[in-house]
């Protein structure tokens, strides 16, 4: 057996950890020969439900579950941790704007920031905790882990639009590829139907129906989370897990030929976006947690205009924290 990976799993008391912990342990992860210790974080009044967790983790006898950890403290969490997946946060509560949801978390992601410092050489960050491109910004911004190691969860948007285009062509989802969520995941995201592939040809081709695109499939993909609220009375938990892993996955395994996959990366400047910003981009991966984006494409009007529109919305959450920003 190989040397165990190291998770830290934060939030992990909550509905998406506790929607992703047992299949971490499980081996579907990183595999049946892969032993995996996983290192909890949580706040102090959550300590005992997460113990509740644990024993259930217990009780399931995975054979590739090495060792597990709960904390009250970033520093001894993230200590050696080869993946560190961020989904602990505050809810929005009753009236609150999300400029103050970004005040609320943003001190949570400076600690987390720098108590990363102590991870692994080779930690790669998935941040899912809202609103997380720019938690990602502050929490990158604020630890020695090069920036690149560091990205915001995409992949709920991404398999979202993958199974609507592939409802609406009747096909199965498999049949989907090179899907790109531009920007933040927000309302003002930009899910990009003009470069999305069905059976290898451009979507466009395949649904003949215009209209669809910019009438449905934009805003309902952008509305999704909101539609899952209103329908289950909970935020999507499962359907975030499997995107969490989904990016686990992405970044470890090389990104089939033909194919990219999206998550919010550190802006070099591709497609103009500002140095710097936390943005949805589409992505390839050796399989070694790198990526590269996939440069070139260009975008149907609506996507482009909804691009410019997310883009000025990540701006506008850059300022709103700029105070917790270190570098
Ligand atoms: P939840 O409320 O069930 O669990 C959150 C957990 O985080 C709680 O157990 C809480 O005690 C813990 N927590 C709070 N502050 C913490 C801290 N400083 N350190 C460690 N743990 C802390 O919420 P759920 O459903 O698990 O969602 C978690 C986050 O994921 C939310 O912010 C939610 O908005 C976000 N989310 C993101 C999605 C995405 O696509 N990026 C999709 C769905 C949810």
């Amino acid at each position: 057996m190989s040397q165990p990976i190291r998770v830290a799993v934060t939030g992990a008391a909550g509905n998406i950890a506790y929607a992703a912990l047992f299949r971490l342990a499980s081996g579907e992860i990183f595999g049946p020969d892969q032993p995996v210790i996983l290192s909890m974080l949580e706040i102090p009044p959550a300590m005992g439900a997460l113990e509740g967790v644990m024993m259930e983790l217990e009780d399931c006898a995975f054979p590739t579950l090495a060792g597990m950890a709960a904390y009250d403290d970033a520093e001894k969490a993230f200590d050696g941790v080869n993946w560190a997946l961020l989904i602990g946060s505050r809810p929005r509560g009753p009236g609150m704007e999300r400029s103050d949801l970004l005040l609320a978390n943003g001190p949570i992601f400076v600690g987390q920031g720098k108590a990363l410092n102590r991870a692994a050489d080779d930690v790669r960050i998935e941040v899912v905790g809202n609103p997380c491109n720019t938690n990602c910004l502050i929490a990158s911004s604020n630890s020695d882990v090069p920036a690149e190691r560091f990205s915001a969860m995409m992949h709920l948007d991404q398999n979202r639009a993958q199974s609507m285009l592939a409802g609406k062509a009747g096909v199965p989802v498999a049949d989907v590829s090179c899907v790109t969520i531009w920007g933040n995941h927000s309302a003002n995201q930009a899910p990009d139907y003009g470069n999305a592939k069905i059976g290898g040809k451009p979507a466009p081709q395949v649904i003949s129906d215009t209209a669809w695109f910019t009438d449905s499939f934009m805003p309902d993909i952008q509305k999704r989370g909101a539609k899952v609220i209103e329908a289950r009375g909970a935020s999507s938990a499962a359907s975030a897990a499997n995107a969490c892993l989904d990016d686990v996955r992405a970044f470890s395994r090389p990104t089939p030929e033909g194919n990219w996959f999206s998550s919010a990366v550190v802006s070099h400047g591709a497609y103009g976006v500002d140095e710097g910003l936390i943005f949805g981009m589409p992505l390839r991966s050796t399989g070694n947690k790198d990526w590269s984006v996939v440069e070139g494409l260009s975008m149907e009007a609506p996507v482009k205009a909804q691009f410019d529109k997310v883009l000025e919305e990540l701006r506008h959450e850059r300022d709103v924290v700029k105070e917790l920003l270190k570098k």
